[in-house]
């Protein structure tokens, strides 16, 4: 059983996705502790409710970005974590989480890396026109919303959609798509080559496993 640590900064939707399917043994790992950079985060108490330790390290009490990572950093050590998945953490992090936990950072963005990272992907994708986006699990790196991608899902931008509309189809393939990346970890099936991740899974069962993560636009 690897040991897990999330970091949050809201609701946690995507915490709640890793944690149920953590406690259902699809993933085999366990969730030791989630940390939220924000006191008032509500899916600090959507972890307690499931048994999960908590933990408020609050940014603002730290001079400077390294300071609050290195009390991260510590708090996740403590706890024996070995992978670090980030669930909706709103800041970037700095080179002492990232060369700690190299290559055993995940992250999640709403939309198909590299196109329209940062804030507000979905109106990006709605602006430039797509027809599809979707959701990308990928390694964290010292950028914004970078890395190696581990998997991605694929939602239409259907006429008439609005961000509201185009972020609720992203999530709900957003909360099948990271446990799944996370169990590909945890099943040490994920290996980095020349910058790129290479999921070791035969052809059959990859296909298998995308065609759970690609939205016909028959689904609602
Ligand atoms: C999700 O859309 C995630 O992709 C992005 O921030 C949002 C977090 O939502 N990084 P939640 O806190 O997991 O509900």
């Amino acid at each position: 059983m690897k040991q897990v640590g999330i970091l949050i900064s809201g609701r946690g939707s995507n915490m709640v996705a890793l944690l149920d399917a953590m406690g259902a043994g699809k993933v085999p790992a366990r969730c030791a502790l989630v940390v939220s950079n924000k006191p008032s985060a509500p899916g600090l108490e959507r972890a307690s409710e499931r048994g999960v330790p908590t933990a408020v390290i609050n940014h603002k009490d730290f001079p400077t970005r390294e300071a609050h990572d290195r009390k991260i950093l510590e708090a996740f050590r403590e706890a024996g974590i070995e992978i670090l998945c980030l669930a909706g953490y709103m800041r970037l992090l700095s080179p002492v989480l990232v060369e700690a936990y190299r290559n055993r950072i995940l992250n999640i963005h709403p939309a198909l890396l590299p196109s329209y990272t940062g804030l507000h992907a979905q109106r990006q994708a709605l602006e430039a026109g797509v027809r599809f986006s979707g959701c990308s699990v990928h390694f964290v790196d010292e950028h914004l919303d970078h890395g190696p991608v581990i998997l991605q899902a694929a939602v239409p931008v259907l006429p008439g959609d609005t961000e509201e509309s185009l972020s609720s189809r992203i999530l709900k393939y957003e909360h099948r798509l990271y446990p799944e990346a996370l169990q590909l970890l945890c099943q040490d099936r994920v290996s980095i080559r020349e910058g790129r991740a290479e999921i070791d899974l035969p052809l059959s069962d990859y296909r298998a496993l995308l065609k759970g993560l690609i939205d016909l636009g028959d689904e609602e």
